[in-house]
């Protein structure tokens, strides 16, 4: 075969029953529910449930997991003290990867990789992701961790051991909708990441760590922070022009625009900036959000014909910064959602494994004679 898919684009690497999305229609679907329905009426956990058991969950299961995931969100003392070692040192990107397989090794079920247990471990990483942003967070703000509270659901729990301050009901709610949009997004560089490792038998732990790795990237989840960085730099409506004519002068991209799958506005945004538009209202941040807006608008305009449109970076960074989240945390959280789609991925891969083995096309010399390194 002397084709090379670059990028693999258009190339399907498994079968899954988790996510199907429509990138001309703009449709995003999670194991058959449409992403609007389950922005309007569902929870952090029960997507992450519908996305390891691929059914909504009855309410005694729903009880349950809930019950499971508040007992493991507590961190664990050797986490905690690397977190304290560590967070002058290490942003909060590669904190993440550093914790999680810490917290593999010191699972003494990580390499078990029956069905039971791997949900347990899922389930695990999924409670435990939110506590270590939280914690890094405290430690570098000079402030001492917050435990947890079993009377705060997933979402609303994070942002009270973040800042210590019960948040408010729309600020719950709109973190928990941010959350489900972020959980689950079918195959793309992380999942892939993700899949790869757990194809070798490597245990989840190791898996993820890969993922959290690969959606470091600023062309993967690292876009959102880059958006912040962008409104900030552009500060005015009247310093868009020249801003995005001397980006685009450069050859650089501007952050939060344009996707591989989606060639029409990806629905995620749509209901961001929905969401954007509730929390703006007494917001003191308000004008980062309608600088956004101006921005995209002006870009609608520019880059006319071509097939590039806001993504979920593009009204995420927006909607964080109202809730008072710091940037550098936006990609941490990316994670701490995405956690539910990556190890529902993970638990489809190890129940029908098949090592992932790619080729490449060799374009290099041949029949060169080896010359003793004192006569080169
Ligand atoms: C996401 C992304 C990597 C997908 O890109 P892709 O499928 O590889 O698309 P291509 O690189 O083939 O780009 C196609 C064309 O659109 C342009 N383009 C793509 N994204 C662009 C952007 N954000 N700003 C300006 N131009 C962009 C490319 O320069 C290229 O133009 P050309 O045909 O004149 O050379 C790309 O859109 C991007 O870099 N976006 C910004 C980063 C981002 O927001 N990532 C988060 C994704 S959820």
């Amino acid at each position: 075969m002397s084709e090379i898919a670059r990028g693999l684009e258009g190339i399907n690497v498994t079968a899954t029953k988790l996510c199907r999305i429509d990138g001309q229609k703009g449709e995003l679907v999670y194991a058959g529910y449409d992403i609007f329905d389950l922005a309007e009426n569902s929870t952090f956990e029960e997507v992450c449930f519908l996305l390891w058991n691929n059914r909504l969950p009855t309410a005694t299961e729903y009880a349950e997991l809930d019950a499971r995931l508040k007992s493991m969100r507590r961190m664990d003392p050797i986490v905690l003290n690397l977190l304290r070692e560590m967070w002058p040192h290490v942003r909060p990107m590669r904190t993440l990867e550093i914790a999680v397989e810490l917290a593999g090794a010191l699972d003494p079920a990580s390499s078990d990789l029956t069905l039971p247990t791997l949900r347990l471990t899922a389930e695990r990483i999924t409670a435990k992701m939110s506590t270590w942003i939280a914690t890094y967070h405290r430690l570098r703000s000079g402030l001492e961790p917050i435990e947890p509270r079993d009377d705060l659901n997933h979402a609303s729990n994070f942002l009270y051991m973040l800042t210590g301050e019960m948040p408010s009901d729309l600020h719950r709610r709109v973190f928990d909708v941010a959350l489900i949009l972020h959980v689950e997004h079918e195959m793309n560089a992380s999942t892939f990441s993700a899949m790869v490792t757990g194809s070798t038998m490597s245990d989840m732990y190791s898996a993820i760590a890969s993922a959290v790795g690969t959606l470091k990237g600023p062309l993967h989840g690292g876009a959102n922070e880059a958006v912040y960085h962008t409104v900030e730099a552009i500060k005015e409506e009247r310093n868009i022009p020249t801003y995005v004519e001397a980006l685009l002068a450069r050859g650089e991209r501007v952050m939060g625009i344009g996707h591989r799958v989606y060639k029409t506005t990806d629905p995620r945004a749509i209901i961001l900036e929905r969401l954007g538009h509730q929390v703006a209202e007494g917001s003191p941040d308000r004008w980062y959000f309608d600088l956004s807006l101006k921005l995209r608008d002006y870009l609608g305009r520019k880059l006319a014909g071509k097939p590039l449109y806001p993504n979920v970076d593009f009204f995420s960074a927006s909607v964080y910064k109202m809730l008072g989240i710091p940037a550098d945390l936006y990609t941490p959280i990316f994670a701490m959602a995405r956690i539910g789609g990556w190890t529902a991925h993970l638990l489809e891969q190890y129940a029908d494994n098949r090592l992932v083995r790619p080729n490449a096309l060799y374009q290099g010399e041949e029949n060169r004679e080896y010359v003793d390194i004192a006569a080169r």
